[in-house]
């Protein structure tokens, strides 16, 4: 478990990262919910709870008046990379640096498990994700036309060498 400080409006917060559990999922469905065109289904959170490799953490915020999950990262390692599935984070809580913890989280765990490379696909419109990663060192390296297929849309799928957040993080 870690914690952070983070400021919006004057109003200092902690921000504790820790692992997901059963208990958190009627909140994390919740963001998923309202996130996502089409969002996962509870069942596909229990099942990746368990699966080897997966790694799913939760942001929790302790304002005086709000206590609670203001998001979600949930992502694979496998053969040596890390595959991200999904980051969200609560409406009213976004643009305050949570997203930004929960992947610098996924560099730290990367960085103790010698995995030097991720990868994860985003929609094309989707210009908060795309500057997130873009954050974190992503770059756009190919593109899934039409992938999405509630909305046709297309993928763009992202990479980045790891070793730029290592040094920058200092981990
Ligand atoms: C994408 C998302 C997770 C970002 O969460 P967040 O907590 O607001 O992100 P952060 O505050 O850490 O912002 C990180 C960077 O992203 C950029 N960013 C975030 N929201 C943005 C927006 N609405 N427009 C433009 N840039 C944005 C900022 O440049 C910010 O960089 P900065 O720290 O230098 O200012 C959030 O918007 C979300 O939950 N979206 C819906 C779910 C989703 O689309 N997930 C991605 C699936 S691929």
């Amino acid at each position: 478990m870690v914690t952070y400080c983070i400021q919006s409006n004057n109003k200092a917060a902690d921000v504790e990262i820790t692992e997901m559990t059963v208990d958190d999922l009627d909140e994390v469905m919740a963001i998923e919910r309202y996130s996502f065109v089409t969002p996962r289904s509870e069942k596909m959170f229990r099942l990746e709870l368990r699966l080897p490799g997966a790694h799913n953490l939760v942001a929790k915020v302790n304002y005086e008046s709000d206590r609670g999950i203001a998001g979600y990262i949930n992502f694979l390692i496998v053969v040596g990379e890390v595959h991200i599935r999904d980051v969200a984070v609560r409406k009213d809580l976004r643009m305050r640096g949570i997203a930004s913890k929960l992947m610098a989280e996924m560099v730290k765990i990367s960085y103790h498990q010698m995995v030097l490379h991720a990868t994860l696909e985003v929609r094309r419109s989707n210009t908060a994700a795309i500057e997130l990663y873009e954050k974190f060192g992503f770059e756009v390296k190919g593109v899934r036309p039409l992938y999405y297929s509630d909305t046709q849309e297309d993928a763009l799928i992202m990479w980045a060498d790891l070793r730029e957040s290592f040094r920058e993080m200092n981990v």
